[in-house]
C-alpha cells in the first residue's frame, strides 16, 4: 500500500523520538523514526546502561519495536542526532553505526530502503541502505 508520510514528516517524527532519549553517560541524543511500507511510523530512541555495552542505538530500538510488533516490511527510516547541549543550527548530519546499517540489512531491501540523515526537518540528506553499507551481507547469502 503506497504511504502519504512524506520525508519531512518522517525527520519531525524522529526529532520527537529524540526527546525521549536515555543518555545519561553519552549525553548525545539520538532519535529515529521508521517508516513501513503500509504508512506506520514506529518511533526510537538510544537507550544506555551503566553496564555501557547493553547500550542500544535510536534505530534499533525502532527496528525491534516494529518486528516485535509483526512488521516485516520497511520503506524509510529518518535519523538524528546531537549532543543535549547543542544548539540545533550546530546540529551535523546523523549517520547510523555499522551494527544498525546491518539490522536493516536483515529486514529491508538494500536497493530501495531509505536512510534520512538529518539535521532539522529542512535539511536532511537522503541515501539507500546500499550507498551506506555496500556490498552487505543479508539473509540471502545463506542460500549460497
Ligand atoms: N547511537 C545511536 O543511537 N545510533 C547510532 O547509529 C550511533 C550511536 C547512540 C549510542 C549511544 O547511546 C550514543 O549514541 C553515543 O554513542
Amino acid at each position: 500500500m503506497a504511504n502519504s508520510v512524506t520525508d519531512r514528516q518522517l525527520v519531525l517524527e524522529a526529532i520527537e523520538a529524540r526527546k525521549q532519549s536515555y543518555s545519561p553517560y553519552s549525553n548525545y541524543m539520538v532519535g529515529a523514526a521508521l517508516l513501513t511500507k503500509d504508512g506506520k511510523v514506529y518511533r526510537g530512541c538510544n537507550i544506555e546502561s551503566a553496564a555501557y555495552s547493553p547500550t542500544n542505538c535510536a534505530e534499533r530500538t525502532a527496528f525491534f519495536k516494529a518486528v516485535s510488533e509483526g512488521e516485516r516490511q520497511f520503506e524509510a527510516i529518518a535519523v538524528i542526532g546531537a549532543h543535549r547541549d547543542a544548539k540545533p543550527e550546530d546540529y551535523g548530519y546523523f549517520y547510523p553505526c555499522g551494527v544498525c546499517r546491518q539490522v536493516m540489512m536483515e529486514f529491508c531491501n538494500p536497493k530501495t530502503f531509505r536512510i534520512l540523515t538529518a539535521k532539522s526537518a529542512d535539511d536532511f540528506t537522503s541515501f539507500t541502505l546500499e550507498e551506506i553499507l555496500p556490498h552487505g551481507f543479508g539473509p540471502e547469502d545463506l542460500n549460497y
